[in-house]
């Protein structure tokens, strides 16, 4: 495990979510409704387009792009479900968000 500082709660509130790049690895971070954290991949596993340019709505990413979506608590795909996001560990100390990205790589799924 190797977390690394990413920010504070207070750069992604909740609703929202925001790109960073951790040890070299381009993430992003969601703050889902109700509170939860996650750190996902950045780039759609459909094509090379980047998440955080989406919506989010509850827990569910909507890609801009084509609309593929995902639950983002969990990273399934909600549509297609054979997708998936790959997520990073996360932990919250005081303010501040550290995500881990050693050992972790982004999914595709062409199809
Ligand atoms: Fe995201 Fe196609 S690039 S749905």
């Amino acid at each position: 495990m190797a977390f690394q500082k990413v920010c504070s709660k207070d750069d992604v509130w909740e609703g929202e979510m925001k790109a960073f790049t951790v040890d070299g690895t381009d993430i992003v971070v969601v703050h889902a409704p109700g509170g939860e954290l996650r750190a996902i991949q950045s780039i759609c596993p459909h094509q090379e387009v980047e998440l955080a340019d989406g919506t989010l709505e509850g827990a569910v990413l909507t890609c801009r792009m084509h609309l593929w979506q995902f639950d983002v608590l969990t990273g399934k795909g909600v549509n297609p479900d054979h997708a998936e996001l790959a997520l990073y560990p996360i932990k919250i100390e005081g303010d501040d968000i550290y995500v881990d990205v050693v050992g972790i790589e982004p999914k595709f799924s062409h199809a």
